[in-house]
């Protein structure tokens, strides 16, 4: 348990509970944004470049979600953006369930806490079922509200690494699927 934000941050910079710790390039990355927003997005966990940089999506991934985000009206700054895993997994694997709950469960959890967020976007599949459970599937329920393990109303949408894998028609009806996620996630905040 931590008494401020700023002290939880200062103890997640020096983490090294798990064994990804031995495997990360530069250390567990943090938070970005405002920790008073009504709006969270967590997404998987740290890639290439947010490893360098210490912060979550700010590679090609989150350049993306920039994009989304304007098109719905909204800038990061005024959001709170996290990751459910804070080590780079090596080789840039998917981390497994059992690596996404055990780093949450000592951080994401404590960060939630203290933002207390009126609603949560769970971006892609390793967030969606870090913060409602291992049955759910991005493809089948993205778009749809749930309630998470904190209680706070969340709405799960593709990872922007998945849109930036797809072309032509797919890519997008996947975008406007992102649009109308992030929108429903904007409106429920007001
Ligand atoms: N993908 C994520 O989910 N988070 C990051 O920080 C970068 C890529």
């Amino acid at each position: 348990m931590f008494s401020s934000h700023s002290e939880l941050e200062t103890a997640l910079l020096l983490c090294n509970k798990c064994k990804l710790c031995k495997d990360k390039n530069h250390g567990p990355t943090s938070f970005n944004g405002t920790s008073d927003s009504p709006l969270a997005i967590v997404g998987e966990g740290p890639g290439g470049v947010e490893d360098e940089y210490g912060v979550p999506l700010v590679g090609p991934s989150g350049q993306l979600l920039d994009k989304a985000l304007a098109s719905v009206g909204i800038t990061r700054d005024k959001i709170y953006t996290s990751n459910t895993i804070k080590c780079r997994p090596l080789g840039n694997r998917t981390p497994t369930i059992e690596e996404g709950q055990f780093c949450a469960n000592h951080w994401l959890d404590e960060e939630l806490r203290f933002v207390q967020p009126k609603v949560i976007i769970a971006l892609g599949s390793v967030a969606l079922k870090y913060l409602y459970g291992p049955e759910k599937r991005i493809t089948k329920d993205r778009g749809q509200w749930f309630t998470t393990k904190y209680d706070i109303p969340a709405i799960a949408t593709y990872h922007p690494a998945y849109l930036l894998r797809l072309t032509g028609k797919e890519l997008v009806k996947a975008k406007w699927e992102v649009y109308y996620d992030l929108k429903a996630a904007v409106e429920k905040c007001q």
